[in-house]
């Protein structure tokens, strides 16, 4: 939890008390202060500390000197608005993106990006620290990007029919339309997005013509509180390494005589892009979901490249969105794997086969991939067959179910066992189920090693100890941290 955190940056030792200030008082709401900041929070604040208390806000660096306003006081600290960085520290960066700081998709675009790597692996540290194990990894440094920048291979926007209209606008001016993201802490207000940095370079260009199209033609944005309109979502993908363009309008109906006209003029300003696909969604939902699907143009899916393996991408399938990191990531698991001939690998959570296809072919013995949702499972054996591994199986299953069934024997004993689920960790029931499957190596893939080291403290009480912490920064300039724990039994 941020508030918890340590607001030194880590090594520096603390004033003694005969230097220290005196503490200025707590500030009130709505009040402006100078305070420095001294380190990065989990949740994407800048965090220094003022008045015994932790203050956070958005767009500053540590070492910046910064003016604020408060705007809330509560049990866990001061909230704040960043107003003037009047000294930038050592960490600072200047923000490349037009829309950071309201936008909130990338809250560290104003530190510079050495400092970020060093406070998502200090938080792994402190996560470990505080989690109960009693054998703790050492924490190997964060890998990350050369270059990190224009790196996600997916965006997906919202139309809204009530625009976030900044502060620097004109009175009245029309916000009826928007295209783009909401704004953080607003279900009901989307941020026009003309530029985002983190994006493949062709995402801005479509979301612009899109939006523009849309306008032009008369056609309604989604209305959140009447529950109404046609145009729902944008969802754009890119292959990085094939150049592929995948377009997915979701909307509320099929409407060919509306949405006929927007792809044409879309295909006519933009012919790189190589698919278009329509799915419909009646759903309240905030993602892009398809209830019924329409290709317009094109095979309706992408393909890219990773780890020397091709794999089809279909507009609703989960991908790695940073195709190069999510290379590396490949990389330090099969290093972790160490996988040898004749071993058989168990991936679970296993998406479309992604990290089992690059790990496994053809010197594992078999591959078995369980998923929860159907379509990603097709696409897995597709992309199986598609690069000629015949090595392999996957099956729709809920992880649960399968690993009970397994406690039941009937799942071949694996060597090595991948497990790479969502944010939330795993279900209080897989657990002893993986420790029980009589594996040599597990290996953790986490996207919030906040929420893994929970399971690691279980699994330990099981007889697993964690051996390896390897994380790798796939999202640049956001908080999110993806790491790889290497178990073994004790
Ligand atoms: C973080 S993704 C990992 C996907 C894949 N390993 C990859 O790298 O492309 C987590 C996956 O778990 C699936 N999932 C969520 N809950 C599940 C469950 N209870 N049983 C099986 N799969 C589940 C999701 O649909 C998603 O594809």
């Amino acid at each position: 939890m941020e508030s918890n955190e340590p607001t030194q940056p880590s090594g520096a030792s603390k004033p003694s008390a005969a230097s220290t200030p005196p503490a200025p008082r707590l500030p009130r709401k709505g009040e402006e202060v100078e305070v420095v900041v001294r380190s990065l929070g989990e949740r994407g604040h800048a965090l220094a500390e003022i008045g015994g208390r932790t203050l956070r806000l958005k767009g500053a660096a540590p070492g910046d000197r910064v003016r604020a306003r408060v705007l809330r006081r509560g049990r866990r600290g001061l909230e704040a608005k960043l107003l003037e960085r009047l000294e930038a520290g050592a960490h600072a960066a200047d923000p490349r993106c037009p829309h950071a700081g309201t936008c909130g998709g990338c809250s560290f675009q104003a530190v510079a990006y050495p400092a970020q790597l060093e406070a998502k692996g200090r938080w792994i540290e402190e996560a470990l620290a505080g989690s109960g194990l009693a054998e703790k990894p050492a924490v190997a440094a964060v890998l990350g990007m050369d270059d990190p920048w224009r790196y996600r291979n997916k965006m997906d926007f919202s139309f809204a029919s009530r625009r976030w209209v900044e502060e620097s606008e004109p009175e009245g001016v029309d916000a009826s339309f928007a295209l783009g993201l909401h704004v953080p802490g607003r279900w009901d207000k989307v941020l026009d997005v003309y530029a985002c940095r983190i994006a493949f370079p062709e995402a801005e260009t479509l979301v612009n013509t899109i939006r523009r199209l849309a306008r032009e033609q008369g056609l309604e944005p989604w209305d959140v509180h009447a529950a109404a309109g046609l145009l729902r979502h944008l969802v754009v993908r890119k292959g990085f390494r094939t150049g592929e363009i995948l377009v997915d309008l979701v909307t509320d109906a099929l409407a060919p005589e509306r949405i006929e006209p927007l792809v044409a003029g879309l295909l006519e300003a933009h012919p790189e892009v190589t698919t278009v696909v329509q799915g419909v969604s009646s759903r309240a939902a905030k993602v892009a979901l398809h209830e019924e699907e329409r290709v317009h143009h094109g095979s309706g899916v992408i393909r890219e490249e990773l780890a020397g393996r091709t794999f089809e991408i279909s507009a609703t399938s989960f991908f790695q969105t940073n195709t190069e990191q999510a290379e590396r990531l490949v990389g330090v698991i099969a290093e972790e794997a160490g996988l040898r001939e004749g071993e058989r690998l168990l991936d679970l959570y296993c998406g479309a086969g992604t990290l089992g296809l690059c790990l496994a072919g053809s010197s594992a013995h078999e591959l078995l991939g369980f998923e929860v949702i159907e379509p990603a499972v097709l696409d897995a054996r597709r992309n199986a067959s598609a690069n000629g591994v015949t090595n392999a199986r996957f099956e729709v299953g809920d992880v649960r179910d399968v690993l009970v069934a397994q406690a039941h024997g009937e799942l071949p004993r694996p060597d090595v066992v991948v497990v790479d689920p969502p944010r939330a960790g795993l279900h209080p029931d897989v657990p002893p189920a993986l420790a029980g499957l009589g594996a040599l190596r597990v290996l953790y893939v986490s996207c919030s090693p906040r929420n893994a080291v929970g399971d690691l403290l279980r699994l330990e009480e099981l007889g697993w100890r964690t051996v390896a912490a390897r994380p790798v920064d796939l999202f640049p300039h956001t908080p999110h941290t993806e790491c790889v724990f290497t178990l073994e039994p004790r």
